[in-house]
């Protein structure tokens, strides 16, 4: 697999997506080619070249990469582009088992695994179900891809680079898996459970903001010699960037543009989700708005105009607002974080532009 080359100063993170998608296209070819007895993992490999297609921000690859940076001078080495090309790997695996899981219809402007692989049996009455059932296979094989890239051999590679690194993947791993079980466990919650907002601020921590910033940032300086020093002050950065982008998250899956945002508004909605925003509004909800926010949320027929008054009933309660100043919040703790943090002033260049980007996106 190849890497791009580049001279330290030089590095632009707007260059980082397209060299991850090089990767990844690399080795899905690499994959077909060597299972050329296998003729259907065709299928499997056309919906991930799909995904990797209809778009998406690589912000998971581009912190890896200026993690790198942020402790070495050096152009990044073959282990670090794996790294992040595996962190997308292993994020289209979470995006596919988490649409199953959210029934969600639609991705990055297009349809999801599963309604891209029920497309593709026209006709046969089980077409639904085999499609869920290849999607699930299909992350399955995403995941497992994932670490098989790490192990591509590569001239010029060194596998100890990969060592350090191991304890970080798995953590990340586990707490991505433990954060979407909460995720689930709490929807559809008793009313009672459902006004906790710490417990909604833990689900996002777990499910989204160690696997999209803390680890990948984390897994970058450490290939170049992190010490528990530097890990540390990422996290410090990472974390509250990684909440702030999972609560921008959830308000656009409320409020956003699905054109622009790539995903449905109805969802969080009808899956009951138990959002800092749905948590926010409850707690502050008069009876008559808690009836119709409680009479929504989890009703998997919700039409647009009753999830229309819903978003009125939500907006009534303050709640968006208060999910705002909390973005902010979390963004000024992270940009705080870099202030006396020991990195290169590139890359905490980078990281400040990028903590402002990840809040205030619309897709
Ligand atoms: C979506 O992640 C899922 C979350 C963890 C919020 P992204 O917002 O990074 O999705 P893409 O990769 O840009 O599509
Ligand atoms: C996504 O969480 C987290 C993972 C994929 C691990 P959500 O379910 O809130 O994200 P979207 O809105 O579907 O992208
Ligand atoms: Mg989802
Ligand atoms: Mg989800």
């Amino acid at each position: 697999m190849s890497a791009p080359t580049t001279s330290p100063s030089s590095l632009d993170p707007e260059r980082v997506p397209a060299a991850i998608d090089d990767l990844l296209r690399e080795f899905l070819d690499e994959q077909l080619h060597r299972a050329a007895d296998l003729p259907e993992l065709v299928l499997f490999v056309d919906v991930l070249r799909e995904m990797i297609a209809a778009g998406g921000k690589r912000i998971r690859p581009v912190l890896c990469v200026v993690g790198w940076q942020a402790v070495s001078e050096r152009p990044p080495p073959p282990a670090v582009w794996r790294v992040a090309a595996s962190l997308e790997l292993f994020h289209l695996f979470a995006l596919i088992h988490d649409d199953i899981m959210d029934a969600s219809e639609t991705r990055r402007g297009r349809p999801t695994a599963h309604r891209l692989l029920t497309a593709r049996h026209p006709g046969r009455a089980d077409a639904d179900t085999l499609g869920v059932n290849t999607a699930i296979l299909l992350g399955d094989l995403a995941l497992g891809w994932s670490y098989e890239l790490l192990h591509t051999t590569h001239a010029g590679s060194t596998d100890g680079h990969l060592s350090k690194a191991w304890p970080l993947l798995n953590a990340l791993r586990t707490e991505t898996l433990v954060g979407q079980y909460l995720d689930l466990v709490s929807a559809g919650q008793a009313p009672a459970v459902r006004r906790d907002a710490t417990t909604a601020r833990r689900v996002i921590r777990y499910k989204t903001a160690k696997y999209t910033c803390e680890r990948p940032l984390q897994l970058g300086a450490r290939l170049a010699g992190a010490d528990t020093k530097l890990l540390a002050a990422l996290s410090a950065y990472a974390l509250p960037l990684g909440e702030a982008f999972q609560l921008r998250d959830d308000l656009l899956g409320v409020y956003g543009a699905p054109e622009r945002a790539g995903k449905s508004v109805l969802d969080d909605f009808r899956e009951g989700k138990y959002t800092v925003l749905a948590a926010t509004a409850l707690q502050r909800a008069t009876p008559a708005q808690a009836r119709v926010l409680l009479a929504g949320l989890g009703n998997r027929a919700l039409t647009a105009a009753e999830a229309s008054h819903m978003r009125q009933v939500l907006t009534d309660t303050g709640a968006p607002a208060t999910v705002e100043s909390l973005i902010s919040e979390r963004c000024g703790q992270a940009l705080a974080a870099l202030d006396h943090a020991p990195l290169r002033p590139v890359a905490a260049t980078v990281l400040r532009t990028m903590a402002t980007a990840a809040v205030t996106r619309s897709s």
